[in-house]
């Protein structure tokens, strides 16, 4: 939705609490195409498809609300990643943003790695057949269980956050008899221009060490006189829906800086840098998010012309796009049930799902698009609020939005862009029950993960 200052002669209803205007898009029955899954549709007759399947069979045999993941989007971007990275660097799909065991196996398949960051995670990436080389353990507190899991299952690398944690990993390692490749997690100091708890590499919060107070070069030196592990690498992750590569550009430059210091003080050349996940989709016709073989050809030549100006060779490179992969590829399928106006304010349209099964908009006031997917409208836009039927008002689905003004209870909408951090963030409030998650993909159509039952949360209450 396009925010402006507001042009002459406003109508009241046009004109958000903010002091913003929003002008009504030109065609309500038009789908934008850069927030929805590559074979998402409107047919003749209205109704939108995806994978060639209408929505209305889809919610008729699914139910709502369902998750519809397009599964040829999410290979194709699996693909365009690992293609525009090319052989001499590494593709770490980040779980956090959505993981199951059909997603497990489509990465396999297509070669990329995956990052996890529990050990619920590390079990669905086993169970599914991901070798474990091609794992990547992070986090900030892992417990000494998941450390042990980790090390036993032999993940390819753990990345290491703490002085604690190096301790704790060489002793694990060393009693399993093994030697554990790890990187270590540096905070690099850049301000990333994102939503402030989705930034990670400014020096005020829990992640990674210090590169600016030293604690870094320590945790090396630390790091390297422990048997039981092999430091393989430095990290970086700056942040989340990051759009201008100039955060990547100082992250790449410091990560190449420590790089060379460790050479000159312990005479050994690190092979690996890994400068994370954090590039930004499209939510919204605002925003423009870059291509992987773009961002791929800026981060390569960034890291080359460091290590050239540093005298060292070129290490090998990784990345973990989260967001960039799964994001774009599902929408969230809602039934209206509520249509609500209130006189020269919006009108309150309520969908059977809300914030617990998407919580971003009330967490980090995360914009998203909606539209009306099972049939077209010749009605007037109306300027509306789509909201959850949980019990408070900050249930808030898509903050500002146009729908036509004939929207009625039974009709189906469908939020873009739900891919990543929804089903994964999705929580139980007011005993919700998550929705499941639907793959589609050439004309069928099968459940991932299933909708959660009354039973399964009845199964869990003990007492
Ligand atoms: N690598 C590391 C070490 C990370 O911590 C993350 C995300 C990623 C990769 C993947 O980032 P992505 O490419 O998906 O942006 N719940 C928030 C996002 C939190 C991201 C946490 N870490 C949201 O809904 O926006």
């Amino acid at each position: 939705m396009s925010r402006s200052a507001h042009p002459a002669g406003p109508r009241h209803a046009d004109v958000l609490p903010d002091g913003h205007y929003v002008a009504p898009p030109a065609d309500l029955n038009s789908l934008e195409e850069k927030v929805w899954a590559r074979t998402v549709r409107r047919h003749d007759d209205g109704v939108v498809a995806v994978g060639g399947i209408p929505v209305t069979r889809l919610a008729e045999e699914f139910g709502t609300p369902a998750y519809i993941l397009d599964e040829d989007d999410f290979r194709g971007r699996c693909r365009a990643w690992r293609e525009a990275f090319g052989d001499d660097a590494d593709v770490f799909y980040a779980g956090k943003a959505f993981l199951s065991r059909a997603v497990v196996r489509w990465l396999h398949e297509e070669g990329l790695n995956l990052d996890v960051c529990s050990g619920g995670e590390l079990s669905t990436a086993l169970s599914a057949g991901m070798p474990a080389e091609r794992i990547a353990f992070h986090g900030n507190n892992k417990t000494v269980h998941e450390i042990e899991r980790a090390v036993e299952a032999g993940v390819g690398r753990l990345v290491v956050d703490s002085f604690e944690e190096i301790v704790r990993v060489a002793h694990i390692a060393r009693r399993a008899g093994r030697r554990q490749r790890i990187q270590i997690r540096v905070t690099v100091g850049v301000e990333a221009h994102t939503h402030e708890f989705i930034a990670t590499a400014h020096e005020d919060q829990k992640f990674g060490f210090s590169l600016a107070g030293g604690q870094a070069a320590e945790a090396v030196r630390r790091a390297l006189k422990l048997d039981g592990l092999e430091l393989v690498g430095i990290h970086s992750h700056i942040g989340s829906q990051i759009f201008d590569m100039a955060g990547f550009e100082v992250s790449a430059r410091r990560v190449v800086g420590l790089l060379a210091d460790i050479r000159d003080e312990h005479g050994i050349e690190l092979p690996e840098i890994d400068l994370g996940g954090g590039l930004g989709i499209a939510y919204t016709a605002d925003d423009d998010p870059s291509e992987p073989h773009d961002i791929a050809k800026s981060l390569g030549e960034i890291v080359t012309r460091e290590c050239e100006s540093a005298g060292l060779a070129t290490p090998r490179l990784s990345v973990e796009p989260g967001r960039a992969i799964v994001g774009p590829t599902a929408f969230t399928l809602y039934e209206v049930g509520t249509v609500k106006p209130l006189e020269g304010l919006r009108t309150y349209v309520s969908v059977d799902g809300g914030m617990s099964d998407n919580i971003r908009t009330a967490l980090y006031d995360a914009e998203y698009s909606v539209a009306l997917v099972s049939r077209t409208s010749d009605a007037e836009p109306m300027l509306s609020r789509v909201v959850g039927k949980h019990c408070e008002s900050g249930d808030i689905v898509v903050r500002d939005a146009f729908l036509p003004g004939d929207l009625a209870p039974g009709d189906l909408l469908a939020v873009p862009a739900t891919g990543a951090y929804c089903r994964s963030m999705a929580s139980n409030y007011n005993h919700a029950l998550k929705p499941p998650v639907v793959a589609v993909r050439d004309g069928g159509a099968r459940v991932i993960v299933r909708r959660e039952t009354e039973e399964d949360l009845l199964r869990l209450d003990v007492g």
